[in-house]
């Protein structure tokens, strides 16, 4: 048989496929190691709601039934508990969906979206996949630049993607910067601030975006189950934002995005308070813990508000990546987060910390030979 390549969308040629953290399935059948920790993709080390698993046994009677499309259930509860009208929320499969939904509906051909160097790389992904052109301003110490964004801004701009805390560097933008530049960005141009990890942050200088989606129709905010509540697996994650928007991007997705147990799973978390603030807590210590461990090394790492730490080496972070994973631990290499010199790691249990700290102290000291 011969081959003949089938041509593939100009957009698509040069795109690389999303290079995910190592799944410990993996890495176990790779290394035969038993026991694996995985701090590589900003999961939830201490798993979901148990009312979640609950609620999920009980849905798993309806599986032969699709779900409802908009699961409207779900989003009156998040639309009380936000105190937002029920039109204003859509559901994603996980909030990548929306992302997706967002470039898919918005973007044509050679469009400018303005976007962080360094930052979530789904949001270059889309938008080179729906033709638009990502223009990408530089981190300053890991901060998104607001003014430099601002000033990026030409009339091939249709979208900005201000992604808060920042992953990878875990790092906030300064509220009032944040407000200003919401305020000044022209009203025809979307406007995303990704929220995936807004539960972790306690920082007086964060900025609470809900109460502006009224004044700006132009403003989307970005949400997830994924992150605290510990539903990665599932993909359920939501987008905020002006009712005119949703009924555009509803023409573009799947009818069923989100099935029923991600539906009844996400819907039981929402009542699991102590769940999220002992997640909260437990985050905020295992930060302190590696901080100051990581301190003692003499390593520095950007302010983090979320649950995972960029730390900074004198060294290929992909070469610190492959030594822990000999040792079983998986984080993520920096060379693929756009900064070389680095590692991600997302704050674990006590116990995964305590593993990561010891396995990089042997790999530290091993190196400098002492
Ligand atoms: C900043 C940011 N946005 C969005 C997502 C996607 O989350 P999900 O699709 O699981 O809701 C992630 C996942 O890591 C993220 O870090």
């Amino acid at each position: 048989m011969t081959f003949t390549k089938i041509p593939v969308r100009q957009n698509i040629e040069s795109i690389r496929p999303y290079v995910s953290g190592k799944p410990i399935e993996e890495v176990q059948r790779e290394l035969g190691l038993e026991t694996i920790v995985k701090l590589a993709s900003n999961e939830n080390p201490f798993g979901y709601s148990p009312l979640a698993k609950e609620a999920m046994l009980a849905e798993m009677e309806q599986t032969s039934f699709y779900p409802e499309g908009m699961a409207p259930a779900l989003a009156e509860k998040l639309a009380r508990k936000l105190k937002i009208n029920k039109d204003h929320i859509i559901l994603g499969n996980g909030s990548d969906e929306v992302i997706r939904l967002l470039t898919r509906t918005y973007i044509q051909q050679n469009d400018e979206v303005i976007m962080a160097d360094v930052t979530f790389p789904r949001y270059e992904t889309n938008v080179l996949i729906d033709g638009g052109t990502p223009v990408k301003i530089p981190l300053i110490n890991g901060v998104h630049d607001l003014q430099g964004m601002y000033e990026a801004i030409t009339e091939k701009t249709r979208m900005i993607f201000v992604c808060n805390p920042n992953n990878p560097t875990g790092t906030i933008v300064q509220k009032e910067k944040l407000r200003s530049f919401i305020e000044k960005v022209p009203k025809h141009i979307l406007l995303i601030v990704d929220e995936a990890y807004y539960e972790y942050v306690d920082d007086a200088e964060y900025l609470e975006t809900l109460p502006l989606l009224k004044m700006h129709s132009n403003l989307v905010i970005l949400r997830t189950f994924s992150k605290i509540y510990g539903l990665a697996a599932l993909r359920i994650g939501y987008g905020l934002m002006d009712a005119s928007i949703i009924q555009e991007l509803v023409k573009v997705k799947e009818p069923f995005n989100t099935n029923r147990l991600a539906q009844a799973a996400a819907f039981a978390s929402l009542d699991d308070h102590p769940f999220v603030e002992n997640c909260v807590r437990k985050n905020e210590e295992g930060r302190r813990y590696l901080e100051n461990e990581l301190s003692k090394m003499g390593l520095t790492f950007f302010p983090s508000h979320a649950n995972f730490l960029m730390v900074k080496l004198n060294q290929p972070g992909r070469d610190i990546f492959e030594k822990l994973l000999i040792q079983g631990v998986i984080i993520r290499s920096g060379h693929l987060l756009g900064y070389e010199n680095t590692i991600r790691v997302t704050i674990g249990t006590p116990l995964e910390n305590e593993r990561f700290i010891a396995s990089l102290q042997h790999i530290i000291n091993k190196t400098s030979g002492a």
